[in-house]
């Protein structure tokens, strides 16, 4: 069985999906803490599926370089094969990249390269482009530069807002992430092979 850590800043519609699939009986993998970097609404889907959480506040640390150092002894405590950034919307040191990856994997509401950072809805809005897309991807030192792992796109319509948009995009997020997770549990992907090519 696959043990799985996910961190996250918001909401966590995509972790609650993890969360109900990895309930499902014969699901290789099972998710063994949810952190996050704030008082993230998305903690109380974890609650709801007795999962334990913890919290390492960013604003209350120094340094981002500090920050990092806790969140990775939190993790350490939990030994997960797999860390997955599920709307984690903070940059993580190098020190933690280089400790978790390729098994830190995350989710990112564009079709990777196009659209990077912390506003990919939004900037393929402005861009006007019809299609954008979902994307899981292993973290690398960049911003979200790493090894694509699974890819979908997404029409744009006229009359979409970065909130309809988005919400259109978050399904195939999760059904990607499901995948990818499942995948690797089966053993049908292996990370250190993706991040080499
Ligand atoms: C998701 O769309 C995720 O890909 C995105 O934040 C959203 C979190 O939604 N992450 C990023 O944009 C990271 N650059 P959720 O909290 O409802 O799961």
């Amino acid at each position: 069985m696959l043990t799985v850590a996910v961190l996250i800043s918001g909401t966590g519609s995509n972790l609650r999906a993890l969360l109900e699939a990895a309930a499902e009986p014969g699901f290789p993998a099972r998710v063994v803490v949810v952190g996050a970097d704030r008082e993230a609404d998305g903690l109380a889907h974890a609650e709801a599926f007795g999962i334990p959480t913890f919290l390492v506040p960013f604003r209350e640390h120094a340094s981002r370089e500090a920050w990092g150092e806790e969140l990775d002894r939190q993790l350490r405590v939990w030994t997960p094969d797999l860390v997955v950034l599920s709307g984690l919307m903070r940059l993580l040191p190098a020190s933690v990249v280089d400790a978790w990856s390729p098994r830190l994997i995350n989710t990112h509401p564009a079709y990777l390269p196009e659209f990077p950072g912390a506003h990919g809805v939004r900037d393929a809005l402005a861009a006007g482009v019809a299609q954008t897309g979902a994307s899981v991807i292993v973290v690398d030192n960049g911003v979200d530069s790493g090894p694509i792992l699974a890819q979908e796109r997404v029409a744009v319509r006229a009359d979409d807002t970065e909130h309809t948009l988005h919400e259109r995009i978050k399904p195939v997020e999760r059904r990607l992430l499901i995948d990818v997770v499942r995948a690797i549990a089966d053993g049908e992907l292996e990370l250190a092979a993706a991040s080499m090519s």
